[in-house]
């Protein structure tokens, strides 16, 4: 049965973490995975967690089944802290998913059963997950161009070319703030012109909201696909707790389907508990109850606000940090554009050979896309990491 099978190719970002592990060197860096990190190195559990946590220990009486879309408080919960006050709450539904990727793979297969043939358009370059999901769903994956190699920015221009040869039935794929891997986002005129293609070319807009609050503040983040949901007919989104409420195990997030009327959301609703059922029946309710208990009470949502924003004023500063023993040592601004990304991540422009020697040289575990983040460095690491790139950039 299974001795056909080829060997297994590592995830690029997965392994990385178990190379790290197991590397000796006491000066190792660790700029691999997306999660954030403290001052100590950290990855803590965020204060407002550990108090729902509490609540929910001493009120939980059962762990009998929740249902197939998971608990419908958190469900309207987090629908409001992606969508706010856009009115789209009438012709839309959501469902809890094991994390965003679980709501990536449940809306490539609701893309599936509503139309074989789909297309996903993915910016180049994108999450290295996005093309195994949606190709996994039996979906055809393109390609638009994005992250300007020369000025380290989005290349909007590009962009919108590339879009502009999406059809009707295609679905287009954006990252809803914090571009993983380049930091590059686009600005609010972007989203109105991608929206603008949207509905004079017909093709379907799907955003993953992985690090909402992490660029330039939870509403901020969410200006750019506020505005897409609130003008386009038909939109899909998925949105993950790993990074703003620190739930990486829990696995805990949401996929959205706003429809062009109620009827059309609640048959995709209807669709994607089927694919729930046939896939994990329903996802895991510890995480979920947590946000909950967070989003509902008031005195704890305010105390997650404020440690959300802490952690991104925290990444601001690492970035400025970074870049300025960068300018000190390079007596140019070379590398100023990492202060202009957003979120974790940001990418250094080097090749794999370029990382593979950070790596194996001066023990920092960046993605061998030249991707690094920036929420795994700590201030008393800055002049070394700073040094190391400097001397593999030059
Ligand atoms: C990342 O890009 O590092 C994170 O989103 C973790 C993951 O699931 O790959």
């Amino acid at each position: 049965m299974f001795s056909h099978l080829p060997e297994p190719v590592l995830d690029p970002i997965l392994s990385l973490s178990v190379a790290y592990r197991n590397d000796p060197r006491v000066d190792k860096v660790d700029l691999g995975i997306g999660v954030y990190r403290n001052s100590e190195g950290q990855t803590p559990i965020m204060a407002a967690v550990e108090k729902a946590q509490e609540i929910v220990t001493q009120t939980q009486k059962t762990k009998a089944y929740v249902g197939l879309a998971g608990c419908e408080e958190f469900n309207a919960s987090i629908a409001r802290v992606v969508l706010g006050d856009t009115p789209v709450y009438d012709r839309m539904s959501v469902i809890q998913t094991p994390g965003a990727s679980g709501g990536l793979r449940m809306l490539g297969d609701l893309l599936h059963v509503a139309q074989p043939t789909t297309t996903v358009w993915l910016s180049n370059p994108s999450y290295v997950n996005h093309q195994p999901v949606m190709e996994a769903a039996g979906l055809q994956v393109r390609h638009y161009r994005y992250f300007s190699p020369e000025t380290k920015q989005v290349d909007v221009a590009a962009m919108l070319e590339d879009i502009s040869q999406a059809k009707q039935g295609d679905v287009v794929l954006l990252h809803g703030c914090c571009h993983n891997p380049t930091g590059a986002d686009i600005d609010l005129d972007t989203w109105k012109l991608v929206t603008e293609l949207a509905n004079k070319n017909g093709f379907v807009p799907f955003i993953d909201l992985a690090y909402q609050g992490f660029g330039d503040g939870l509403e901020q983040d969410a200006y750019g696909l506020r505005y897409m949901a609130e003008n386009v007919e038909e939109m899909l989104l998925t949105t993950s707790c790993s990074k703003n409420f620190g739930l990486y195990r829990e696995r805990t997030g949401a996929a959205m389907v706003i429809g062009k009327n109620a009827r059309d959301a609640a048959n995709a609703k209807g669709k994607l508990l089927t694919l729930a059922r046939s896939t994990y029946t329903m996802p895991p309710d510890h995480g979920a109850a947590l946000v909950k208990t967070i989003l509902t009470n008031s005195e704890l949502d305010s105390l997650w606000r404020r440690e959300l924003s802490e952690m991104q004023q925290r990444l601001k500063d690492l970035r400025s940090g970074l870049c300025n023993e960068l300018r000190n040592i390079q007596l140019s601004d070379k590398f100023d554009f990492i202060l202009q990304h957003k979120g974790m991540f940001t990418v250094l422009g080097f090749t794999a050979q370029q990382m593979l020697q950070l790596r194996e040289e001066f023990g920092i575990y960046g993605v061998g896309d030249g991707r690094i983040n920036i929420a795994g460095l700590s201030e008393t690491q800055l002049p070394y990491v700073a040094k190391a790139i400097a001397a593999v950039g030059e």
